[in-house]
């Protein structure tokens, strides 16, 4: 591979998905990319971003399109995170930091995830190198200390933000994982990060844990992520919440659950202006992300695609993604006659 993504043919985000498949070892492979199930969500979930169509405005005269946005009072160069996801390491040598690396790059907030292991006050050093913005996500462990631990930890090392992950009870029918066993352990049918992650993560758990998190991040802002219902987004809001993510996992957990550019029209109009909603889960170009903003989420994450682009380029992939979604996104809004991402709503969508 070469250093520019764009040499080895790299011109949207999902050509690195081909890339990544040929140097990821088959175990890890499946573990990243399936869903659960039947993976009919999976599929569901990019589909479910290609409509309604655009109706584009013409004649807008747009001097200039901005990308920006405002998120809880900071000004964030462009919409688009990168979701937290578990062992970027097992996909590169350098992986948490080099995907810090390159969200400070690309102006990119960051948010790790608990399941990793990385020395965080290193990533908080890399972080502070530019602007880079990070957060922190944590599950509700069944050991309480060890999710107070890694977040005072987390905070100590400038996480400006705290995600509480509230769809995982347990994982998902991850068929792949079973057949295969990920990580070679002896087979009992259950894969090892079923049997690795779940007896750590919690099922009991409830909005006073929320109400826990919240004091215990004392200044920090909290978000909960995986929300797919008006009525857990005001209740998470109620307990606490600064925001909510609508997040289905990327359709890891359960299949046939609903995608997430289907399930966002509610909570927007349930939460109206009372707090910030980030949405996740199969998007892959800057139209979605317009669709997405367009229907009222404030930003939005990305998740396997910048795992693709560490696994297959490294750093400068995770970069490539992040500019490439932002040119695709400052492109699509120009095609659609809208300057600034304040302005964006179910207008330029036909009902
Ligand atoms: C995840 N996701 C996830 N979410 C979370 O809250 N904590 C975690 O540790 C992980 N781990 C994880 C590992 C891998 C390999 C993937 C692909 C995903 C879910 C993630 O944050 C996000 O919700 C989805 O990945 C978004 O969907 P797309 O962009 O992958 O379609
Ligand atoms: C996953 C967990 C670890 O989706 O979040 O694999």
């Amino acid at each position: 591979m070469s250093s520019n993504p764009h040499d080895d043919g790299v011109v949207a985000v999902k050509d690195f998905q081909g890339l990544a498949r040929a140097v990821v070892p088959e175990h890890l492979w499946n573990y990243l990319s399936d869903g659960a199930g039947e993976q009919q969500s999976l599929m569901e979930n990019e589909l479910a971003w290609q409509e309604p169509w655009f109706v584009p405005k013409v004649m807008a005269g747009l001097s200039e399109v901005d990308t920006s946005i405002s998120l809880l009072g900071r000004t964030l160069e462009h919409p688009i995170l990168f979701a937290p996801t578990a062992m970027a390491k097992s996909y590169h040598p350098e992986g948490e930091a080099a995907t810090m690396r390159a969200a400070v790059r690309t102006s990119t907030t960051y948010i790790q995830s608990a399941l990793s292991g990385v020395p965080l006050d290193e990533l908080g050093a890399i972080a502070s190198q530019g602007s880079g913005s990070w957060w922190y996500q944590v599950y509700l462990h069944r050991d309480r200390s060890l999710t107070q631990s890694l977040v005072e930890s987390a905070i100590a090392a400038g996480a400006q933000a705290v995600v509480l992950t509230v769809d995982s009870p347990t994982l998902g029918a991850r068929d792949n994982d079973r057949r295969h066993d990920w990580g070679q352990m002896p087979d009992d049918g259950i894969a090892i990060h079923q049997r690795v992650f779940n007896p750590m993560l919690d099922s009991d758990f409830s909005w006073k844990d929320l109400e826990w998190l919240r004091a215990l991040a004392a200044d920090v802002p909290v978000w909960v992520k995986g929300i797919l219902r008006a009525d857990d987004a005001i209740a998470a809001l109620d307990h606490g919440a600064v925001g909510v993510m609508v997040s289905n996992h990327g359709a890891r957990n359960l299949d046939t659950i609903i995608p997430t550019a289907v399930a966002l029209p509610r909570i927007v109009d349930a939460v109206a202006s009372r707090a910030p909603i980030i949405v996740d889960g199969g998007i892959r170009r800057g139209t979605d992300i317009v669709r997405a903003l367009a229907l009222g989420a404030d930003a939005v994450m990305i998740g396997r695609p910048y795992i693709w682009a560490l696994a297959s380029h490294g750093e400068d992939g995770v970069a490539y993604v992040a500019e490439v979604l932002r040119a695709e996104l400052a492109m699509a809004m120009a095609l659609v006659g809208v300057g600034s991402i304040k302005d964006l709503s179910t207008d330029i969508l036909w009902d």
